[in-house]
């Protein structure tokens, strides 16, 4: 079976499943799975390391020129590295959820993030999630997937991933930044999170994984022929 050269654009709110998906279909279409938010988060992680984010998520204006020294990178297990030390935990964290979106928001972390994932991206056959793959990243892509999901099934979700993390979030909380990052990933001024107009969208409030799998593999065997 010849796979087609093609990048498949997952967008969506927060925790609606998207690297699930995305996770399980690169492996399923031997693609390569690259996670975009990871690297948000990555350079939130950073500002807050450099003391260059305050507890009110006030950016200094020098993290522009601080980011020129950041490397970042996927190693083989598609876990994030910062140089060599891999910070795939610390990016998870309710610390680093709490001020990611103001952090997205800014049009120069935006550029310095885009440019990485067009790097990553360049040899195609790739899966991308994020908010605005589709949009503004690969505009381009062949297939888009528009990700949505109930708040109460979002935030049971996310709170269980904090939980068997070890972490011990209160659910109220996890609902607050929930919707903040909503908020915030859906009003901010550069690529704002949006349904592409040629994207499927996908409710996955009352499917399974498996039906949702399913949903996912119709469209592409509809759309290239592939199984
Ligand atoms: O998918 P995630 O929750 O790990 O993403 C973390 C944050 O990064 C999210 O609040 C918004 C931002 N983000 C973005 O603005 N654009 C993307 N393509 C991916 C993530």
């Amino acid at each position: 079976m010849k796979i087609p050269d093609i990048i498949i654009a997952i967008d969506g709110y927060s925790s609606t499943g998207k690297s699930t998906l995305a996770k399980k279909i690169a492996r399923k279409f031997s693609f390569l799975y690259l996670d975009s938010g990871a690297l948000y988060r990555g350079v939130t992680l950073f500002a807050q390391e450099e003391g260059l984010i305050n507890r009110i998520s006030i950016i200094d204006p020098s993290l522009k020129e601080a980011l020129k020294g950041l490397e970042l990178h996927f190693d083989a297990e598609g876990k994030l590295c910062m140089g060599p030390r891999c910070i795939e935990q610390q990016i998870r964290s309710m610390e680093v959820s709490s001020q990611v979106s103001p952090v997205a928001a800014v049009p120069y972390v935006r550029e310095w993030v885009d440019e990485k994932l067009h790097e990553f991206g360049r040899r195609g056959r790739i899966v991308m999630d994020g908010r605005d793959i589709g949009t503004a990243v690969f505009p381009e892509a062949q297939l888009k997937i528009f990700m949505t999901a109930s708040e109460e099934v979002r935030a049971r979700r996310r709170y269980d991933e904090l939980v068997s993390k070890g972490e011990s979030p209160l659910l109220e909380e996890v609902v607050k930044n929930l919707r903040e990052r909503d908020y915030i990933d859906s009003h901010r001024e550069t690529a704002p999170l949006r349904r592409a107009e040629d994207a499927f969208e996908l409710d996955n409030s009352d499917m399974s994984f498996e039906e949702e799998l399913a949903w996912v593999q119709g469209l592409i065997q509809g759309k290239f022929g592939i199984l």
